[in-house]
């Protein structure tokens, strides 16, 4: 028998819930996808003139390369990623544990060593954008799907990936790229780990600090005390910050050569004028890292909520090692895109936002080429003012200032005969009296 389709329709339809994308999962729409795609564009042309090469690996891959590379105490192997075991159909077929990819770097590595990419003796500059897995609590600028634009600069040493000239200029294409991109106040936070000796040194330190005083710590905490102490510094913990403030710092075990580096990496950025801030307990939550680890932040207020590490890397100069390859020191980031694109929107939104420092309101059609040589002077301040016009009635400039202008200046003649302006502010509702000379510098605060 045939149905008509639209009783079909009806039958599908009715009462069936919808389905929804995953939770910490987002449907990227037009036109948001323009930001994206222009994000990702500048990205692709700031990598092309430092020499980077696009590299594309799978989404997924052996669970073992993440538990060895990333490190399995780590928060994102032990708790985030996504695993399943992977059978064919055939009883026979044997079964191996898969992982959608929760970062990049060590697929990257694995590449690397797998296409015998050392045996060009060349450095290799990679970069990659595309999405990541891991399984955290979703909240703003934090999803299960996110996605990289990442880097990574790696070969055999004698190519010179060691280089502290690869550190500073890995993070001075950041700056660029971040600057290039429109990004406001962004703030670079440096340190060093040291080599892994000087880590392995420092966690026995560590260890040691935290003997006699892990019981009075969160359970996370009492374990990572034995297994992985490094682990112990990155913990948010609130009531565990007192006793983390107080532990030794990995700047007094490095090594002569470590420290060296570290050295040679702030000279070089120096030379090139990108600012860092020091942060001895900038360790970062993958265990691969040696010596030079960052992190890019943006201020409170950028749209990320709690979320304010734009991105972050460092040297991994054992990873290959510990993946079975040759070695091959190496230094990266990612940045993560999702958090980039809510810090230009909430950025643009805030600029759009922004009101003129200063509105000069004439009193009179007489004071106009005054409010006019007044708005001369102060724009040279580099302050941004408008100016009325001495037809408006008081009444209407005042609305006008107040829409567009933090301030508004009174400019009547008596003020021009006494130099003594009156300056109205909006948010505070008050009115004081300026003299014209220190009225540039008033209106700056
Ligand atoms: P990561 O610090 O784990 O490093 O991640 C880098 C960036 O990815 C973070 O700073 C953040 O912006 C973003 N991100 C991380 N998790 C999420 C999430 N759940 N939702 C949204 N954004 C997120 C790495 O992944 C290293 N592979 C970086 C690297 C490359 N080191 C050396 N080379």
């Amino acid at each position: 028998m045939e149905m008509k389709s639209d009783h079909l329709d009806s039958l599908h339809w009715r009462g069936m819930a919808t389905i929804k994308a995953v939770r910490g999962t987002r449907d990227l729409l037009p036109p948001d996808t323009n930001l994206w795609n222009h994000v990702e564009a500048t990205a692709r042309s700031v990598f092309a003139r430092y020499g980077f090469g696009e590299i594309r690996t799978p989404i997924f891959e052996a669970t073992e390369l993440f538990a060895r590379g990333v490190g399995e105490e780590t928060d994102i192997v032990s708790k985030e990623m996504y695993t399943w075991e992977d059978r064919g159909r055939a009883e026979s077929d044997r079964g191996q544990s898969l992982t959608l990819r929760p970062e990049n770097t060590a697929g990257v590595v694995r590449s690397y060593i797998e296409h015998g990419m050392a045996e060009t003796g060349m450095l290799e500059k990679l970069f990659y954008i595309g999405p990541q897995f891991r399984r955290e609590r979703p909240q703003r600028g934090r999803y299960r799907q996110f996605w990289q634009i990442g880097a990574e600069v790696l070969g055999p040493p004698w190519s010179g990936s060691d280089s502290a000239l690869r550190d500073a200029e890995v993070l001075e294409m950041l700056a660029t790229l971040l600057n290039e991109l429109g990004v406001k106040g962004w703030r670079l936070a440096l340190n060093s780990v040291g080599s892994a000796e000087d880590r392995q040194r420092y966690s026995a330190a560590l260890r040691d600090a935290l003997a006699p005083v892990k019981d009075k710590m969160c359970p996370d905490n009492q374990r990572r005390a034995e297994t992985n102490p490094l682990r112990v510094l990155d913990s948010k913990d609130p009531n565990d910050q007192e006793i983390i403030d107080g532990l030794p710092k990995i700047a007094d075990f490095l090594s002569e050569d470590s420290r060296t580096h570290f050295e040679q990496v702030k000279a070089a950025l120096d030379a090139c004028g990108v600012a860092y801030a020091i942060e001895p307990r900038l360790v970062r939550g993958l265990d691969y890292y040696t010596r030079t680890t960052f992190e890019f932040t943006v201020p409170d207020g950028s749209g990320l909520g709690t979320q304010n590490a734009l991105l972050g890397g460092g040297r991994y100069d054992g990873l290959s090692e510990m993946l079975g390859g040759p070695k091959t020191p190496g230094i990266g980031f990612a940045i993560g895109e999702d958090r980039l694109i809510l810090t230009l929107r909430a950025q643009a939104a805030e600029q759009a936002a922004k009101k003129l420092d200063a509105f000069i309101a004439p009193m009179g059609v007489a004071q106009n080429p005054g409010a006019l040589k007044l708005a001369q002077e102060l724009r040279h301040a580099g302050l941004s003012v408008e100016v009325g016009d001495g037809s408006f009635r008081l009444r209407k400039s005042f609305d006008a200032a107040d829409k567009l202008a933090r301030k508004m200046i009174i400019f009547g003649e008596d003020e021009v005969t006494s130099g003594i302006l009156t300056v109205k502010d909006f948010s505070k509702g008050e009115q004081e009296k300026i003299a014209r000379e220190e009225l540039a510098a008033a209106l700056k605060n």
